[in-house]
């Protein structure tokens, strides 16, 4: 899927990759007509009476070539560095499109900080490969080549070849160096991810450190991981510190060679003291390039390691499944639910089991039960946070399997147990960023969740900006914000999940007095562990363990004596 992505914008930006070599190559071409030009005006420079002219002419073409490379270079950086650069923002996209696509159920595997890894140091190091790398690759390679050819044409094959001579050495060790800094540098990777994520869990936990004076056990962890990112580097370090020092040794070895013989060939008038020049002109030009192998193998290793890791990403599929035939949810629908069981991923205890349960349109249900009793687990399988068996949940009898994700949870307003607000303002946090919903609307929302007042209260009111997660509002207006939000959607379905946990009584009696006026014909589903909560519904179910214990309305069940009945006696203090 990665590849799949690089190939399609290599596909698309061809013709400026097409263009964008051509300029390198002329870049690289005009840049290797230097030694020549230097060599003639030096032979011109030796004869006795020259020609003044002619060494003008050699100096103008010395400018011009100066100027072509100039432009040539400017242009290919443009195209091809400004290509890779593309290819980032590309990649980045359509990593956080993908990160979107994916189930509940990756998130609680994986680690923020890693995720974000991928996002900025893995994307990264593709880019230097398809830009920086690639274009030294390619301007090496010319200049090498023509060089050769120059050298081999100014002076001979001989002393050409025994110049080169320890080329293929140092080619040999590069390889193999640079598959050792692959390794490393996967490590490397490794090790920043796990302080990324290091980073990221104590910023979001810091208060609960403060409370807990953590802080110097957080810093020695955070010391501990830092390490082994210094030891990860310095073991690449160590490895890749060879790289330059032994090229340029066998370079020096190079250039002994060569000036040993081929001054003695100056010396006994076989060549042109400028021929001799431009020979070390391009052996200087090829040091370069030579030199720079080195680093875009280096490049070009961690490129394809941090390819592989975003490949790994790629490759990973939504978990939950989308449906095809239904794109519209439907409007009055009876929830049906039929001998539901679940199991979470990866555990073989059941969190719900053998669920049979009706909720006609427009009622309300309650439901109320210990923690870890399955409540959470099922409403977030009616919104299909996890794949739901065919034929167990089923909306107007139409399967759940059958709607379009999105479809189905747009027929939901839902207040999830943590609830969730952005760092932006109240109003865009009810509104959810869509521009649909007047400013009426969002009053409206704010008065029924009972959270006007506070909000009028803000010195900005609507427009205040919560920080990030709604840290600068209390828990209890943080939960009404929410409710607004889920309230404004009108939606079929309305469900709180423990919404009402955070707010007092008096206030959680008049939300649901709002409630009843707007949810008139319309279904709502109330989980809480408060009886206050629920007694007003038209159905409740008590869960125990996965299983429906007792269902009735209020008066039915306290007639039960069971849980209910005892839960109530406990909150009320009665009989
Ligand atoms: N992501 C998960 N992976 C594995 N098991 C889970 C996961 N989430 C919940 N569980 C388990 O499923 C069971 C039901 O959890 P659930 O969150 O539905 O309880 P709950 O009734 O909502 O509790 P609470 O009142 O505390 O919110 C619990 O035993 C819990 O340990
Ligand atoms: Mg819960």
């Amino acid at each position: 899927m990665g590849n799949n992505i690089l190939i399609k914008f290599i596909k698309d930006h061809k013709f400026s990759y097409i263009i964008g070599i051509i300029f390198m190559l002329l870049a690289s071409y005009i840049q290797t007509l230097f030694p020549k030009v230097l060599g003639y005006t030096i032979d011109i420079l030796q004869t006795n009476g020259f020609n003044p002219k002619s060494v003008y002419i050699n100096l103008v073409y010395i400018v011009l070539i100066a100027i072509g490379t100039f432009v040539c270079t400017y242009a290919w950086r443009n195209l091809v560095i400004g290509n890779s650069r593309r290819l980032e923002c590309h990649f980045r996209e359509k990593l956080f499109d993908h990160f979107q696509k994916l189930s509940p159920e990756f998130y609680n595997r994986r680690k923020t900080g890693d995720l974000i890894a991928y996002a900025i140091n893995d994307i990264n190091a593709v880019r230097m490969t398809f830009g920086p790398a690639t274009s030294m690759a390619i301007n090496g390679m010319v200049v090498c080549v023509i060089s050769i050819y120059s050298m081999a044409n100014t002076i001979n094959w001989k002393l050409t070849l025994l110049s080169l001579l320890p080329v293929p050495f140092i080619i040999c060790i590069m390889f193999y160096i640079g598959n050792i800094v692959k390794k490393h540098f996967r490590k490397v990777q490794e090790t920043f991810a796990a302080i990324s994520d290091r980073v990221q869990e104590n910023i979001t936990g810091i208060r609960v450190i403060k409370a807990y004076v953590q802080e110097d056990g957080e810093v020695k962890k955070f010391q501990k991981l830092n390490d082994q990112m210094l030891e990860a580097n310095l073991n690449m370090v160590r490895v890749s510190a060879y790289l330059a020092p032994l090229i340029e040794l066998c370079f020096t070895i190079s250039f002994v060679l060569n000036l040993i013989w081929g001054g003695n060939m100056v010396l006994n008038g076989s060549i042109s003291l400028g021929g001799f020049i431009a020979f070390n002109g391009y052996l200087a030009m090829i040091l370069a390039p030579v030199l720079s192998i080195g680093q875009v193998i280096t490049i070009f290793q961690r490129g394809m390691a941090s390819l592989d890791r975003l490949n790994e990403i790629f490759n990973v599929k939504p978990h939950v499944k989308d449906g095809e035939s239904r794109a519209e949810f439907p409007a009055q629908s009876t929830i049906i639910i039929t001998e539901l069981s679940f199991s979470y991923p990866g555990s073989d205890s059941e969190a719900l089991s053998n669920i049979n349960l009706v909720i006609p349109t427009g009622k309300t249900l309650g439901i109320i039960g210990k923690t870890g009793s399955g409540k959470t687990t099922l409403v977030n399988l009616l919104l299909k946070m996890y794949n739901v068996e065919p034929n167990k949940i089923a909306f107007n009898e139409i399967d759940i399997n059958d709607f379009k994700l999105d479809a189905l949870r747009n027929g939901f307003g839902f207040v999830p147990q943590d609830n969730f607000l952005f760092n932006a303002s109240i109003a865009e946090n009810i509104k959810f960023f869509k521009n649909i919903y007047s400013e009426e609307e969002v009053v409206n929302a704010a008065r029924n969740s009972c959270v006007y007042q506070n909000i009028m209260d803000l010195p900005d009111e609507f427009e205040t900006i919560l920080g990030e997660r709604g840290v600068n509002i209390s828990g209890g207006q943080k939960q009404r914000i929410s409710i607004a939000r889920a309230l404004i959607k009108n939606p079929e379905i309305l469900v709180f999940d423990d919404a009402l946990s955070a707010v007092d009584t008096v206030t959680e009696a008049e939300i649901l007095k709002n409630l009843r006026k707007v949810r008139k014909n319309k279904t709502s589903i109330i989980v809480a562990h408060r009886i206050s909560a629920v007694m007003e519904a038209d159905e409740i179910i008590v869960l125990e363990k996965g299983k429906i214990s007792e269902r009735g309305t209020h008066l039915e069940l306290l007639e039960k004596e069971g849980l209910y009945h005892e839960i109530y006696k406990f909150q009320f203090g009665a009989s």
